[in-house]
């Protein structure tokens, strides 16, 4: 029996969703690189292309839009609930709870067929912005802002953050971040909500248990660590010292490295790009010195910028608070979670790997008094 430790170059499923060589630092989704796909394509399109296999014509994609704007609205007893939240939960949680009881207000929930699963698939991808948001206005003594009828979602939710229709900079930063994040191959999280569905299970269940993946520091919540160290460096003078003290520590340095991106993550490239447009670029040049001297340090090792790096100064920028930075990933990705999720439940065998046991054998009973 071997053991491969965090499963890692294990296969676990086939899938038409997206392809990832960590070689040669290519994401391609559906058939178009990202490339394709960031900067032209709107995130609504690129949900559509995920769930349903290929870009919308026009009027398919006007129906799509009017579904979601439908769905956008949360139930009142959700609100209600979300006041009594204690005002410090981090938005990770708010939102992991949040979906929970979506799923108990939904009298869909426990309806698996094709049909229901796609409908809850739209309603979770509309409804997350306007949880994550309800939360920041909540949290702060203010009402939550209902959605905006007109505008599409990445600038809808940076509206619903504050009320004020967000700039054209922002929105498209968001828009492409959010293009980016999508989907990604059997990552931690997508594959917690396809390990979850395989006992066939609900889709809120396995998106909550996404959400819960997600949330850890080497998955989703790097990128609001890495913006942590880009503030506590304050300036790119300082970069240089604070990596070397990190690295002498032996601590990790948020937002680089990859389990399969052997090479630069294609994501993190349009995105440091991205960054250097922004107009505060104070984040940019900070973080590029501590990838300067992290590439230096770490050469050899092929470790590079991830996707969380250079998204942290896209979303500061882009005036997106940082304890936002993960529920906006799980904004993204829960189109993949779901978009996995359906593949699963079209092809399911129940997920039930092996561990090997290493502990002792054969011992004897000792009553608690002879302990
Ligand atoms: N800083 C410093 N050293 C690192 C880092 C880092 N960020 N990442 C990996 N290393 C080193 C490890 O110390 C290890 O060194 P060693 O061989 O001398 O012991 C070597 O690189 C391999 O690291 P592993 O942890 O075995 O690699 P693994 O594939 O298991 O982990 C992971 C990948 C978790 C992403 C890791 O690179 C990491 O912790 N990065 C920081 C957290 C992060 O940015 N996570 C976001 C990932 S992208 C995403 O989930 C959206």
């Amino acid at each position: 029996m071997s053991v491969e430790k965090g499963l890692a170059g294990i296969v676990v499923a086939q899938t038409e969703l997206s392809f990832i060589d960590g070689q040669e630092g290519v994401l391609i989704y559906r058939g178009y690189p990202i490339e394709e796909l960031a900067g032209r394509a709107s995130f609504e399109e690129v949900a559509y292309l995920l769930w349903y296999g290929l870009l919308p014509n026009r009027s398919q994609l006007d129906q799509f839009v009017q579904q979601l704007k439908a769905e956008q609205t949360l139930p009142g007893p959700l609100l209600e609930v979300m006041r009594h939240y204690p005002r410090s939960t981090h938005p990770m949680a708010v939102l992991r709870t949040a979906v929970s009881t979506l799923g108990m207000l939904d009298e869909e929930a426990d309806t698996t067929d094709e049909a229901a699963n796609r409908r809850k698939a739209l309603r979770l991808m509309a409804k997350m912005p306007t949880i994550i948001a309800a939360w920041e206005r909540i949290r702060n003594d203010q009402e939550p802002i209902p959605p905006h009828e007109e505008l599409g979602h990445a600038a809808n939710y940076l509206y619903m953050l504050t009320g004020q229709a967000p700039d054209e900079a922002a929105t498209r930063a968001v828009e492409t971040y959010l293009i980016l994040l999508a989907d990604h191959g059997m990552n931690a999280s997508t594959f917690a909500c396809r390990v979850a569905v395989s006992t066939l299970a609900d889709i809120y269940s396995a998106v909550v248990a996404g959400i819960g993946t997600l949330k850890g520091p080497l998955h989703g919540g790097a990128n609001e660590r890495a913006m942590q160290m880009l503030l506590e460096i304050g300036s790119p003078e300082r970069a240089e010292a604070y990596v070397l003290d990190l690295l002498a520590r032996k601590e990790r340095v948020m937002g680089m490295g990859h389990r399969v991106y052997k090479t630069q993550d294609p994501r993190a490239r349009i995105l440091k790009g991205l960054a250097a447009r922004m107009s505060d670029r104070r984040w940019y040049d900070i973080a590029l010195e501590v990838e300067r001297v992290f590439l230096r340090e770490m050469v050899g090792k092929r470790l590079y910028p991830n996707v969380d790096f250079y998204s942290a100064p896209v979303l500061y920028a882009a005036g997106v608070p940082i304890d936002l930075f993960t529920p906006t990933f799980a904004i993204s990705r829960v189109v993949g979670w779901t978009a996995h999720i359906l593949e699963q439940y079209a092809d399911n065998r129940l997920i039930r790997p092996r561990a090997e046991y290493v502990g002792p054998k054969g011992l004897k009973w000792v009553p608690i008094e002879a302990r």
